[in-house]
């Protein structure tokens, strides 16, 4: 099982990774333009996460490994 999209807006983490990248937005941007990570919120560390190291896809994680994730050394891909 993995987890690659928010369920809440049925956007997956590449689309939300490609706005991001395409509109200059930043995790609190895109969930106000899209919703995704604002609604349930279940999703929002697999976003920042995805944001943070261009992933699309990650197993089902617990906090403290999601932590670890957003909290790496991973650059910020929307700075390349
Ligand atoms: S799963 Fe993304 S806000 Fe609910």
């Amino acid at each position: 099982m993995c987890v690659n999209r928010c369920i809440c807006t049925n956007l997956t983490f590449r689309e939300l990774i490609d706005r991001s990248q395409r509109e200059s937005l930043d995790f609190e941007a895109l969930r106000v333009r899209t919703g995704a990570g604002g609604e349930c919120t279940m999703c929002a560390p697999y976003i920042r996460a995805a944001l943070r190291t261009g992933r699309d896809s990650f197993p089902v994680l617990n906090e403290s490994e999601l932590d670890a994730l957003t909290d790496s050394q991973a650059p910020d891909r929307r700075s390349e």
